[in-house]
C-alpha cells in the first residue's frame, strides 16, 4: 500500500498591530528610509506590545490554522514549534501551546533552524505522516525580533531588518492523492556558523556564566551578522534547493506556478528568481511590510499569496529557505 500523502490543511497568521516604519527607526537610530528599501525592499514592520510574547502570537495562527483546517484541537496528534526566540530558554514553545489548546499528552518538539525553520518543520511532519506516525500536526513558527534586537545605531545593519510575527499550519494526510507535499529537501553547513549567530547569553567554553555583567557592558548580548557572506550563500544555496526538490519528482522551474521564498530580503529574492529564470509574476514577497521574520516568514507569504489568489488549487508551489547555521531546505506541493 502506497504511504499517505501529507497536505497543508489550513493556514493561520498573526501579526502584531503596532506598525513600525522605517521613518519610526531614524528616531532611534543613525539610518534613513532610503537606506532601507534600497538595501532590502523592507518598508515597515510589527513589533510587539507588551501583551504578546512568542507563543501567545503562534497561538493566535494556530487557532486560525486549525479553524482554516476544519479541524478540532482535539485531533492534533503533534506539535511542531520553530522559532529563535522562544518565551523561555527552556522548556520550548511547543509545550506552552499543548498546554493552552488543552490538548492530550501529544509529542511537542521546538526546533532551531531559524529562518530555515518552517521549512525544516513541514519535511518532517511529511515524514511523519507519511510513516503513519502521526496524523494531524500542528507546525508553528513564530519570533519576537523586537527584544533582541541592539536598536541603537551599533546594531543598525541588522535591526532595521527583522519584525515580529507567526504563522502556523495544519500538516495532515490528504484525501486527494494527487495533492500535497510531493518532495523536500533539508541542508546544513556549520562551517559559518558564527557568521549569522547569537553566541550570548550562552554557556560555552570558557564562559564564566550564562550572562555576566561584562557581556551586557560590552553589548554582546545581540545578533550579529555578516551581511554580504550570509547574501552570497543565500543566493547560491536557493536555487539549488528548489531544483533539487524539482528533479526528484522530474519537474522543472517552468512547471512552478508560484515560488515562495523566505523573506530575508528583497534583493535576495529577486536574485533566486532570476538565477532560476523564474518570472516575477511567479514568485510571491512581503517583506515590504513585515521585515525578515524567519520561521514565521514562510506562512506569512503563503497564507497571504493563497488571500490573494496566487495559490489555487492544484497549483504547483515550491516554498525554499535559508539561514542561520547555515541551515537550507525547500518543499514542493501540489496545493
Ligand atoms: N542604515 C544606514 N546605513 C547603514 C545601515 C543602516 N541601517 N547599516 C549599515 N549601514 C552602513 C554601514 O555602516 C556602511 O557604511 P560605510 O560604508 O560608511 O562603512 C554601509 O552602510 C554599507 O554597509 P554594508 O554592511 O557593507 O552594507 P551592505 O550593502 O552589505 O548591506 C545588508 C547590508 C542589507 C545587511 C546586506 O549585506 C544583506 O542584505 N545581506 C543579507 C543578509 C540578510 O538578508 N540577512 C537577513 C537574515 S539572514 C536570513 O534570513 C537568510
Amino acid at each position: 500500500m502506497n504511504a499517505p500523502r501529507a497536505r497543508i490543511l489550513g493556514l493561520g497568521i498573526h501579526v502584531p498591530s503596532q506598525v513600525v516604519t522605517n521613518h519610526d527607526l531614524t528616531k532611534m537610530m543613525d539610518t534613513s528610509h532610503e537606506w532601507i528599501v534600497e538595501r532590502s525592499g523592507i518598508e515597515q514592520r510589527h513589533w510587539v506590545g507588551p501583551e504578546d510574547g512568542n507563543f501567545t502570537m503562534g497561538l493566535k495562527a494556530a487557532r486560525m490554522a486549525l479553524a482554516d483546517a476544519g479541524c478540532d484541537a482535539a485531533e492534533i496528534d503533534c506539535i511542531i514549534y520553530a522559532t529563535l526566540s522562544p518565551d523561555y530558554y527552556f522548556p520550548g514553545c511547543g509545550v506552552l501551546i499543548q498546554r493552552e489548546l488543552g490538548i492530550g499528552h501529544v509529542p511537542a518538539f521546538d526546533i532551531r533552524q531559524q529562518c530555515a525553520g518552517f521549512v525544516y518543520g513541514l519535511q518532517m511532519a511529511d515524514s511523519f505522516i507519511r510513516a503513519g506516525q502521526y496524523r494531524k500536526i500542528l507546525l508553528i513558527g513564530s519570533e519576537v525580533h523586537s527584544r533582541l534586537l541592539d536598536k541603537s545605531t551599533r546594531g543598525r545593519t541588522v535591526s532595521v531588518l527583522f519584525g515580529d510575527g507567526a504563522g502556523a499550519a495544519v500538516i495532515g494526510v490528504s484525501d486527494d492523492p494527487a495533492r500535497g507535499i510531493l518532495s523536500s529537501c533539508m541542508h546544513s553547513d556549520g562551517s559559518d556558523a558564527e557568521c549569522l549567530a547569537m553566541q550570548w547569553p550562552g554557556v560555552a567554553a570558557g564562559r564564566e556564566g550564562f550572562i555576566t555583567h561584562q557581556d551586557i557592558d560590552e553589548a554582546r548580548i545581540f545578533p550579529n551578522m555578516e551581511g554580504q557572506k550570509v547574501f552570497k550563500t543565500a543566493v547560491k544555496c536557493m536555487p539549488e534547493a528548489v531544483q533539487e526538490v524539482l528533479e526528484k519528482q522530474g519537474l522543472a522551474v517552468s512547471d512552478l506556478d508560484m515560488l515562495i521564498p523566505h523573506q530575508a530580503n528583497l534583493r535576495i529574492s529577486e536574485m533566486v528568481a532570476k538565477l532560476l529564470r523564474l518570472d516575477a509574476s511567479k514568485v510571491h514577497n512581503n517583506i515590504q511590510k513585515y521585515g525578515n521574520t524567519t520561521a514565521a516568514t514562510i506562512p506569512l507569504c503563503l497564507s497571504e499569496a493563497r488571500a490573494l489568489g496566487k495559490v489555487k488549487p492544484g497549483d504547483l508551489v515550491c516554498t525554499v529557505a535559508f539561514g542561520s547555521g547555515f541551515t537550507w531546505g525547500a518543499v514542493l506541493m501540489r496545493w
